[in-house]
């Protein structure tokens, strides 16, 4: 099989209900989102002032706050969910083959 895709761990990396960061070779991260067993990535940056998602974001089922100024996206489209945030969050796809995890970056 071909993979068309970065190795960023394994599913034991990324436990449900939590969000990890995934470094990149553009040297940018992702923040990968683990929502009831399915896993999601995003650009790791909030849009509206540049906070770490992984780092600071507090994950609730598919909705991600972001405790700068509490705006929100679901997760699993990238779309905001919440003021002040208002341009969507980047998306890329995973893919969990056997343990590994990919993200096509
Ligand atoms: Fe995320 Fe303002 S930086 S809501």
């Amino acid at each position: 099989t071909t993979i068309n895709g970065i190795l960023v761990g394994t599913v034991q990396d990324f436990p449900e209900g939590e969000i990890r960061p995934a470094a990149m070779p553009d040297g940018t991260n992702l923040a990968i989102y683990n929502v009831g067993g399915t896993l999601y990535a995003t650009a790791d940056l909030c849009t509206h002032g540049e906070a770490s998602l992984s780092e600071e974001g507090i994950l609730t089922g598919n909705i991600v706050e972001c405790p700068w100024h509490f705006g929100t996206f679901d997760v699993t489209s990238g779309a905001p969910t919440g003021m002040p945030c208002t341009v969507p969050l980047k998306t890329f796809p995973v893919k969990v083959i056997e343990d590994s995890v990919y993200v096509e970056f």
